[in-house]
């Protein structure tokens, strides 16, 4: 729950609405994912969830592995999982941790601008504070073919 607003609002809908999938809603989808990071050299849990154009949402967290190199962010999580399902229209990215508010590694940045160019980012924190951006904001000059 973030705030005082009801935010599954989807079984409500009738066969045809569109899904309400309202930003709060999308961070706490983030935030909830956070008990599944798997996060025992950092113990820092990061969740995030991407919004599709037709309303699905992906999830992911951070895995990490003994060997650094191998860790994988929640983003790239996110990200790799909607891929991997053939969706590629990317509306919005929330993605949470604790601290003041969530930023992409710079890793997370090149690939959220490769699928996403032009995504709004949510960056939040478990208390349902958030700062809205963009990954041309986050990266600007991009790299890209
Ligand atoms: N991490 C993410 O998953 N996303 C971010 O935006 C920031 C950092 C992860 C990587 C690592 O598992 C842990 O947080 C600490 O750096």
């Amino acid at each position: 729950m973030v705030g005082d607003q009801e935010w599954y609002s989807i079984s409500k809908n009738r066969i045809g609405d569109p899904i309400l999938i309202d930003d709060n809603a999308l961070l706490q989808m983030a935030n909830d994912m956070r008990v599944n990071a798997y996060c025992p050299y950092s113990k820092f849990p990061v969740g995030a969830a991407i919004l599709c154009s037709d309303g699905t949402v992906f999830t992911g967290v951070n895995v990490e592995n003994a060997v650094n190199g191998l860790s994988i962010c929640a983003e790239r999580t996110a990200i790799f999982k909607a891929v991997s399902e053939g969706h590629h229209d990317f509306v919005k990215l929330a993605v949470t941790c604790k601290g003041d508010h969530c930023q992409p590694c710079g890793a997370c940045r090149q690939v959220i601008y490769e699928h996403a160019p032009n995504i709004e980012i949510l960056m939040g924190n478990p208390e349902g504070e958030f700062v809205r951006t963009t990954i041309r904001d986050l990266l600007p000059e991009a790299f890209s073919l």
